[in-house]
């Protein structure tokens, strides 16, 4: 007979704590920090606070992080988009530079790596916000998307006619890639492990990816291809500035903030047709973003969309959503509580279905997530006023 002891022993997890190398980053363990927007960053420039609070994680034993998104040196990159993103950190200039090298080398010291998070809100940024107020939004063809569908956007914040602006011109698309070029550049030469693409949520990457946003019928539209372009572009671009050494990670999202329900791909071949050029591109790794990490992405088959990433591209992926949290983001129907489903969890990563964890909301109300993870111990519970309100 089994004893109680056998019985209750818990799983191992030791599959999470074991290191990765992607190109030439090595990584102690999977599990990763999300990619979070806080805006701690005053004209853009990390300082002490922000790399205390990513050496916080770095130190609760984090393998890797995804840094919040950082705005592209390109004026119309950042303006508001529905959270509180006046003091979002750029990529750009002297003192943002010397504060992210400060922010690298804090989290390197404690054994971790770093990616930095590029962005451009594209169509999501409110006309009139941001440190360029003056210049216009910009977007594939000026279309918000589609109006009435369930959105995270504040009702006062969703345009009454979808034709928010002009399409984008040849010039301003070759000046928004050159922006993602330069700043994958500066990270890189500040230290960063990688670059890691905000491809998906309904911002400029994505507007193109989707159809909901892109009515294109030049070369950067038309078919799943064709709106990929940009995207492949950028990388593709990146990849030739970085080198070889440097890893890609790539976010993607069938959801979007206009629209919760949208998708890029409605099977498993569509989602190649997307996928599959970013891959040859020189994406090494796929972050799918959904709300529920456990999810099936598409009917006929409980593979999660970080499943369907890997099993399409033969390239690393990355799971995220409801890790270590009962409820998913977006989600208010739920009181908020710390919940260990981390054995769900390694049923999915032990049948291979994708390389990286990546933990957000569990991460920000406790630092030491990753190593309390591993070891059982009680984890506070993500507190969603305290814990945005301030860098813990
Ligand atoms: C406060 C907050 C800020 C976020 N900012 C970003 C961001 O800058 N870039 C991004 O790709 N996702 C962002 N996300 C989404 C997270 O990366 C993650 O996908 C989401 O929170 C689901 O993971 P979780 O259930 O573990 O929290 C944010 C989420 C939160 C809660």
């Amino acid at each position: 007979m089994m004893s109680l002891n056998e019985k209750t022993a818990a799983r191992s997890r030791e599959p999470l704590y074991q290191p990765l190398t992607v190109r030439g980053m090595t990584v102690r363990n999977r599990i990763v920090m999300a990619p979070m927007t806080r805006g701690f960053s005053p004209a853009g420039a990390p300082g002490p606070d922000v790399a205390a609070y990513y050496a916080r994680r770095a130190e609760g034993d984090c393998g890797l992080i995804v840094t919040e998104g950082v705005a592209v040196d390109h004026p119309a990159a950042l303006g508001d988009a529905g959270l509180d993103e006046k003091d979002v950190p750029y990529m750009a200039g002297d003192a943002v530079l010397a504060g992210w090298r400060n922010v690298v080398d804090a989290v390197h010291a404690a054994d971790c790596r770093i990616v930095a998070q590029l962005w451009h809100q594209g169509v999501l940024r409110k006309p009139g916000t941001g440190p360029s107020p003056d210049v216009a939004s910009v977007s594939p063809s000026g279309v918000w998307g589609p109006l009435g569908r369930q959105s995270s956007i504040a009702p006062e914040s969703i345009p009454a006619d979808p034709q928010v602006g002009d399409p984008m011109t040849e010039a301003q698309i070759e000046e928004a890639s050159d922006a993602f070029v330069r700043c994958a550049r500066n990270a890189i030469a500040v230290g960063f492990d990688g670059i890691a693409l905000h491809g998906g949520h309904g911002y400029l990457i994505d507007n193109f990816l989707w159809e909901g946003t892109n009515k294109r019928d030049d070369r950067w539209g038309g078919d799943r291809a064709r709106r990929g372009a940009f995207a492949v572009e950028i990388v593709r671009r990146i990849r030739a500035a970085i080198g070889e050494e440097y890893p890609i990670f790539f976010r993607f999202s069938q959801w979007k903030q206009q629209d919760f329900r949208a998708t890029l791909a409605d099977t498993p071949e569509e989602l190649a047709e997307v996928l599959r050029p970013l891959a040859d591109a020189g994406v090494d790794v796929f972050d799918a973003s959904v709300r529920y990490f456990n999810k099936a992405a598409f009917e006929g088959s409980p593979l999660s969309l970080a499943g369907w990433a890997k099993a399409l591209t033969g390239k690393c992926s990355m799971a995220v959503g409801g890790i270590g949290i009962n409820q998913g983001v977006y989600d208010t129907a739920k009181t908020m509580a710390a919940v260990d489903n981390v054995e769900l969890l390694l049923d999915r990563f032990e049948r291979g279905e994708f390389d990286f964890v990546a933990v957000g909301r569990a991460m920000l109300g406790d630092a030491q997530w990753a190593r309390k993870a591993r070891s059982g111990e009680a984890i506070r519970a993500f507190d969603a006023t305290a814990d945005i309100r301030t860098l813990t």
